[in-house]
């Protein structure tokens, strides 16, 4: 393989962070994103892990129909069923569809998961590959925790893979282990000791558990690593997935000393973490590098000065290149269609007619209540309005009275399944009386394992944002909710929750 200065970005934000607890995504959300990340020019699209189960299947399948562009992967454990299950999906991308198979290497692994030698490993590697070429030439490889693996069984796992034609050699890290250094000299070790490696992109796939995950993938690409595999926000298994916009803006950043890019369209990254977060309900921490609310706010007076005087004394990238325009106050209640609509395209919103429609009525409704429209409204009111999953349950009215004389007490009015149903309840304040009201016209038994309220913008009149985790069956559903009305927004994220409950398909769970 010649030296090439691009690395290839792998988001896997589809399938390892959607193993995020409460990430969870239906086939239309799935969709979402990966429109997303076809904007982003990522090179692979990880879209799911067909035999997980039906929901799984689906969406892999949906996305290798309808995307253009990445190449789209499916992951499968090394046996035959997985194989042919993964390629049942993936078959609708051509010769874009990537059959991702993974086994474990590491002593580990061997010992207490698979119970497997090292013989057994191989011949196991070696004969999924070869399943898996009987479909596609474009195959690659994990050795799941390859950075506990020791290091001349991992050569020699990597060099019968290559051999039985995998086309991509991925070096997980899959337990957040590896520390910079460390991680580089793996990868300067199987360069140096796999004699068939310039066969294969050697890849990178590096967890969150220590904060070095992004770290350990640039140590690797300037070892030799030719792909960096990650996720939008860093979602992922436990601490989380090496992210993407962290990766690619240091490649950005730093290619003064890197010396390598991306392909990647960096002004979609704003909108892509924005999206995941709306879908998800995982919002990202204020100080999040690169995509958090203060990544580029200036609080102290001397920065201000100096950003003022000349931006590069204290912004080492600009917000722009991330997508991130300074035009905060947008509208109001005079703004017609095309300023809303052109608002919403520069915010990384590609809407429908109809749901440009839905949208506006919503916008005129807000705007009538609150004299300026600033972004966030707007991202607010796409998320309430539009990337909705199926409602099973929506909101008709509800009516709330509470103060220090009364017991709270909560009417509400839903449509559950179609049909029209009310009830009223009482509750501890006006939130809880409201959550038991829903409960009961639901039948839910969910447990509430998380409620906050922020406001959307500042201001009395700003629109409050709810979030609410629930659990029940063991699963988990992240629901958001806005309105001016605090209650109304919390009740609209409870019945979100409980939406999300309904519409993602219940999944196997296969241990990674
Ligand atoms: O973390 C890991 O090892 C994985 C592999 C399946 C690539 O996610
Ligand atoms: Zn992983």
């Amino acid at each position: 393989m010649s030296k090439d200065t691009s690395i290839i970005i792998f988001d896997t934000t589809l399938r390892d962070g959607e193993q995020s607890p409460g990430a969870s995504m239906n086939i239309e959300e799935k969709l979402r994103i990966a429109h997303q990340l076809e904007k982003l020019n990522v090179d692979v699209i990880e879209a799911g892990f067909p035999i997980a189960s039906e929901g799984d299947f689906e969406a892999v399948k949906k996305v290798a129909q309808t995307i253009r562009g990445p190449q789209i992967a499916g992951l499968c454990r090394a046996n035959d069923k997985d194989i042919d299950r993964a390629w049942e999906a993936l078959q609708y991308a051509g010769e874009r569809g990537r059959i991702h198979t993974f086994l474990a290497t590491s002593d580990i692994h061997m010992k207490y998961k698979l119970k497997m030698s090292e013989e057994q490993v191989i011949e196991t590697a070696v004969k999924a590959v070869r399943r898996a070429a009987g479909y596609t030439p474009n195959i690659e490889f994990s050795a799941e925790d390859a950075v506990r693996t020791r290091l001349p069984f991992l050569a020699t796992v990597v060099e019968a893979v290559i051999d039985a034609g995998a086309r991509t050699v991925n070096i997980p890290d899959t337990v957040g282990y590896a520390i910079p250094s460390e991680f580089a000299e793996i990868i300067r070790y199987l360069k140096q000791n796999v004699p068939n490696i310039d066969k294969a992109v050697l890849s990178v796939h590096c967890h969150n558990d220590l904060g070095l995950a992004v770290a350990n993938s640039l140590a690797a690409v300037q070892a030799g690593a030719q792909q960096v595999e990650c996720t939008i926000n860093g979602i992922g298994e436990r601490a989380g997935n090496c992210s993407l916009e962290e990766v690619v803006m240091a490649l950005r950043t730093r290619q003064d000393i890197l010396r390598f890019s991306t392909g990647i369209v960096t002004e979609h990254i704003y909108a892509a973490s924005k999206l995941l977060s709306t879908v998800t309900g995982i919002v990202v921490q204020p100080n999040k590098a690169i995509v958090g609310a203060n990544a580029f706010a200036h609080e102290a007076g001397i920065h201000q000065h100096g950003v003022l005087m000349e931006k590069s004394t204290y912004e080492i990238m600009t917000p722009e290149s991330i997508g991130l325009t300074q035009n905060k106050l947008v509208l109001g209640k005079h703004s017609g269609r095309h300023a809303f609509v052109d608002r919403l395209k520069e915010l990384g919103y590609d809407l429908s007619k109809e749901d440009i429609e839905r949208a506006f009525v919503r916008f005129k409704a807000l705007a009538d209540q609150k004299k300026e429209i600033f972004d966030e409204d707007l991202d607010a009111i796409v998320a309430d309005e539009i990337i909705r999953v199926p409602e099973r349950f929506s909101l008709r009215q509800m009516n709330v009275s509470s103060g220090s004389f009364a017991t709270p007490t909560a009417t509400v009015e839903l449509e559950v399944d179609g049909k029209i149903k009310k009830i009223a309840a009482m509750g501890d304040g006006p939130v809880d009386a409201t959550f038991k009201a829903i409960k009961k016209l639901t039948k839910s038994q969910a447990r509430l394992l998380q409620f906050s309220v922020g406001a959307i913008t500042g201001g009395t009149d700003a629109q409050g944002e709810c979030t609410v985790r629930l659990l029940e069956n063991g699963r988990e559903a992240l629901g958001q909710g806005a309105d001016s009305d605090i209650i109304v927004a919390s009740a609209k994220a409870y019945i979100n929750a409980l939406n999300k409950m309904a519409s993602v398909v219940e999944r196997t769970r296969i241990h990674l």
